[in-house]
Order: C-alpha cells, then sequence, then structure tokens
C-alpha cells in the first residue's frame, strides 16, 4: 500500500514546486496521475519499460494494451519514432497540443512495455498546462492510459482517481475537471486511407477537412475485432445493467418510459441518463440529464461522471438515450455502447 498524496494544483498556471516534486516521481519511475484535457491519466516514465509495468499492475489492464506516449514537445518525437509520415506534419500541426493519439513505427527505446509488444507506438500532446509542464519537468515522455481501474468509466475528476487508485500510486495532482470528457482519437495513418481506431475528442468531420478521407475502423462495430488492442475490452462500465435505446426521440423517450415503469413495479432500482430535452418527459426511476442535445460536446464532457455516479446511487438498470453519431456523438455512442456490452434496443 502506498501513500497517496494529493495534490491541488493551479490548472493555468501550475505551481512550479508542485510539478517539481511530480516529476521527481516519474523520474525515479514511481507514478503520478495527472490531469488533461480528455480524462486524468496514470503517468510514468515512457522509456522505463518497469514503470510501464507498475502502470498495468495499478489498473488491472490486461498486458496487451499498449500505453499511449504523451509529449509536450514536437522535438520529442524525433526520438520515439522510426519515420514521421508526412501527412502527420499537418496533423499535428492543426491538432496539437489537443485530444489527437497518432500511431506510428517505434524506435527500440520505446520499450515494449509501454507498446504491449507492439512495433508502433501512439503519441499524443495533451492540451493541458498541467500535463505539459509535468512532462517537461520530468525531462521523458509520459505514458499514460487513463488514470481508472480497467473496465471502470474514465476519471474527469481528481476525485475519480481517488476512488479508483487510491493507495496504489504516489501522488495525484487536482487540477480540476478534464472538459472534453471521451479520450483522444487513435489514428492509425500506416494505411492509404487514415483510419479512426478509436473516436475520440477530435472528430471525424474534423480529420476528413484536412485529410480527405478517413475511415472508421470496421471493428468499431459491434461484436467485431477491432484493431486497437484496448477496444476489444469491456470498457467504462458501471456495475448496473445499461440499455441504449436507438431510434427517433419520440421512440426512446416511449421505451425508455415504459421500461423504467416496468421495472420499477418489478422492485429494481432504475436510473434513466436522460437529456436537457426529455428529462422531465419521465415519471420513474432516478432521472438524470447528462447534458443538452443542442451541445454535445456537454454529453460528452458530462457522461463518465454520470455513470459512475448511477454507481454511487447502487441502481440496477440505466436506460440511456441515444444521440446522432456525427461530431463528438461518435465518440459519445462509442463509450456507451462498450459501457452497455453492446446492449442496444433499437426501437
Ligand atoms: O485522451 C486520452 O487518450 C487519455 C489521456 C490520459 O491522454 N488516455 C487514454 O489512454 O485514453 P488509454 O490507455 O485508456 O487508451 C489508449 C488507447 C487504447 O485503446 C489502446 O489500445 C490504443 O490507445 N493504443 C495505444 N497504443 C496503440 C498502438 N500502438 N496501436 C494501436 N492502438 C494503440
Ligand atoms: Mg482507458
Amino acid at each position: 500500500m502506498l501513500n497517496t498524496e494529493i495534490v491541488i494544483i493551479n490548472k493555468n498556471q501550475p505551481e512550479k514546486d508542485k510539478i517539481e516534486r511530480a516529476a521527481k516521481i516519474i523520474k525515479k519511475g514511481g507514478l503520478v496521475a495527472f490531469p488533461t484535457e480528455t480524462v486524468y491519466g496514470l503517468g510514468g516514465n515512457a522509456l522505463d519499460g518497469e514503470a510501464a509495468k507498475k502502470i498495468y499492475v495499478a489498473k488491472g489492464r490486461p498486458q496487451d494494451n499498449p500505453l499511449i506516449v504523451h509529449i509536450a514537445d514536437i522535438t520529442q518525437l524525433d526520438q520515439l519514432v522510426k519515420e514521421i509520415p508526412k501527412r502527420t506534419h499537418i496533423l499535428m500541426d492543426k491538432f496539437w497540443p489537443g485530444p489527437l493519439t497518432i500511431i506510428f513505427y517505434k524506435r527500440d527505446i520505446v520499450p515494449f512495455g509501454t507498446t504491449g509488444g507492439l512495433d508502433t507506438v501512439a503519441v499524443r500532446m495533451p492540451a493541458h498546462p498541467v500535463a505539459l509542464e509535468l512532462i517537461k519537468a520530468a525531462g521523458v515522455p509520459i505514458a499514460a492510459p487513463s488514470a481508472n481501474i480497467s473496465g471502470r468509466p474514465s476519471p474527469v475528476h481528481a476525485r475519480d482517481v481517488v476512488e479508483d487508485l487510491e493507495g496504489k500510486i504516489e501522488m495525484i495532482l487536482d487540477g480540476g475537471v478534464s472538459t472534453v470528457g471521451a479520450e483522444s482519437t487513435v489514428l492509425d495513418v500506416s494505411e492509404k486511407i487514415p483510419l479512426i481506431l478509436r473516436p475520440g475528442g477530435v472528430t471525424r468531420e474534423e480529420l476528413k477537412s484536412i485529410l480527405g478521407q478517413v475511415n472508421l475502423d470496421p471493428g468499431l462495430a459491434p461484436d467485431a475485432v477491432p484493431r486497437s488492442p484496448g477496444q476489444k475490452y469491456r470498457h467504462y462500465a458501471p456495475k448496473a445493467q445499461m440499455i441504449v435505446v436507438e431510434g427517433s426521440i419520440e421512440n426512446q423517450i416511449k421505451t425508455i418510459s415504459e421500461l423504467a415503469k416496468r421495472y420499477s413495479t418489478k422492485g429494481f432500482k432504475v436510473g434513466i441518463m436522460a437529456t436537457a430535452q426529455s428529462r422531465y418527459k419521465y415519471t420513474h426511476g432516478h432521472i438524470i440529464s447528462v447534458g443538452d442535445r443542442a451541445a454535445p460536446m456537454t454529453i460528452s464532457s458530462n457522461l463518465f461522471t454520470i455513470l459512475r455516479k448511477f454507481d454511487r446511487l447502487a441502481v440496477d438498470k440505466i436506460l440511456v438515450e441515444s444521440i446522432p453519431k456525427d461530431g463528438i456523438g461518435l465518440a459519445v455512442m462509442n463509450r456507451l455502447y462498450k459501457a452497455a456490452g453492446y446492449n442496444v434496443l433499437k426501437v
């Protein structure tokens, strides 16, 4: 059991002494959870295979699920990767720092422990002052998966990290809420047409506007075999049984209302993940609005917090409205499907 120090840090102007203390832990091979714009990351020295091992142990993460390596400066990339394909320059210019992760062929300096045994490495530059300052002060790239126990909803508050990892890591930097919610978009540029392995904070439409064509990993479809190893595990899952209801909004409301009534009558504790527009239409169950349909970023932002909240409320069933799969909606629906174990009801 470690004594996990929780350090509140200024999001916009991180205090130097706090950053230095956290960086020292990373340099010594220890683990520090820190905020990024997407979710909190569980950081260790990306060039240290032993640190990577500790990350897997702390999270209870399967060893073949590779970590994302975070950099603070574009010059750090040369050290990590064999070549930088031409078209990635424009992507990095446009979206870094930001929620885009790009897959490259790795150099020997990146241990297989970090890449889950793959000869490729995923790299991103986070858009968060605390993350950037920490990487700079550590003087090494930082490997960081989301700072949750494997399979649980990703953490967007320091308290979520405390809930999952207290006693397992050296430090948690509390820099307030992570605003994007959905994790970074993972992009494979090795094929003629770049492939989205995981939809995320940078939308498919944004990538298309730069690259022309972008495909979605066919593995993202329910029951397919995905190429991004992390995608094959059940993820983001609350403890309750979860049903995602898809169809016209009128049909969604009608079906969820009926199910909520039926389950409540049977004695189940029901949670409904509604939206600002629909929350008042329901009469049974614990109803929570996840955000505004007209501003789907708010839904991405709140999603994981609401999933954790339903856990705390100890509901038996969670009934979830769906939103259109465009823009950030693609990432939101991907997370909802996975959280529900692809339990989707079309109405
Ligand atoms: O927004 C984010 O990306 C957050 C913050 C902390 O940066 N990190 C994050 O890490 O979501 P994680 O470990 O929860 O998800 C990493 C995803 C997994 O789906 C993993 O399989 C994929 O990236 N990935 C990592 N390296 C890869 C590689 N070499 N090839 C294919 N997929 C890779
Ligand atoms: Mg994760």
